[in-house]
């Protein structure tokens, strides 16, 4: 019995053997890479998962090529300020600084707003496009000559009473993929799912869905449209 309890003592008190605590700091140190970089990636993840949690559901979909183009053809002959509600890798934002407009994004997801930053630097625009953080439905809009969103439907009635109630009267908004539901725009560039209507927000009270009676900038790629369902 004596003899048990002292190689007990003996066991607890001598280290292992050398392969072992080898083995087990190795594995300590694959746990620990395994639980960082699953901390790191659920970290990454997250903010682009959470806009499906929230009330009015606006994910991460970038615009396509064409959209970017419309926007700009949209805004044709316009200048001064501009914000991109919900700017995501900040691709509008650069297109519209680089042809000329102070450029603003605002977006929640701070994986964004840091690549996009990265974007406006590398382009050597930072100065005519700036990036924050920040709520769509937080951004005051008085401070902007012309408002662009790539928004979901759901989101088009609250912006329109948005819009109305902060932007200026000389303000321009150019709705990307989906248009107002009571506002009649002043003008279209595109199709399906590239189209971009521009509405001018000094026709911010709703208008007759029946109207003929819209103005055209001019530009041969924009048609004039006679309600907003075509
Ligand atoms: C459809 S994407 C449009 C991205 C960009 N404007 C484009 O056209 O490529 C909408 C963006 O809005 C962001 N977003 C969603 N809810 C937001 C909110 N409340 N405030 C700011 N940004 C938001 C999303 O993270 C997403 O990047």
């Amino acid at each position: 019995m004596t003899t048990t309890c002292k190689d007990c003592v003996v066991d607890f008190n001598t280290p292992p053997p050398e392969g072992l605590a080898k083995n087990r700091n190795l594995g300590l140190v694959v746990a620990g890479v395994i639980g960082g970089g699953a901390l790191l990636l659920s970290a990454i993840c997250v903010p682009f998962v959470t806009p499906a949690l929230r009330k009015i559901c606006l994910p991460y979909v970038p615009a396509t090529t064409s959209q970017v183009e419309n926007v700009i053809k949209a805004l044709k002959g316009r200048k001064g300020t501009l914000v991109d509600l919900g700017s995501g890798d900040g691709r509008i934002v650069l297109e519209a600084a680089k042809v000329g407009f102070k450029s603003t994004g605002v977006e929640l997801n701070p994986w964004l707003v840091m690549y996009s930053k990265f974007q406006a630097f590398r382009s050597g625009i930072s100065s005519m496009a700036s990036f924050h953080r920040r709520d769509i439905w937080k951004t005051d809009l008085s401070k902007f000559d012309n408002v662009v969103i790539f928004g979901v439907d759901s989101m088009m009635k609250d912006l329109e009473v948005k819009c109305s109630q902060e932007m200026h009267d000389k303000s321009v908004i150019a709705a990307c993929r989906f248009s107002f539901p009571n506002r009649i725009p002043h003008s279209q560039v595109g199709e399906g799912i590239d189209a971009v209507w521009l509405y001018d927000n000094s026709l911010s009270a709703p208008l007759s869905t029946n109207s003929d009676t819209l103005i055209s900038n001019g530009s041969a790629s924009q048609k004039i449209i006679s309600n907003r369902k075509v």
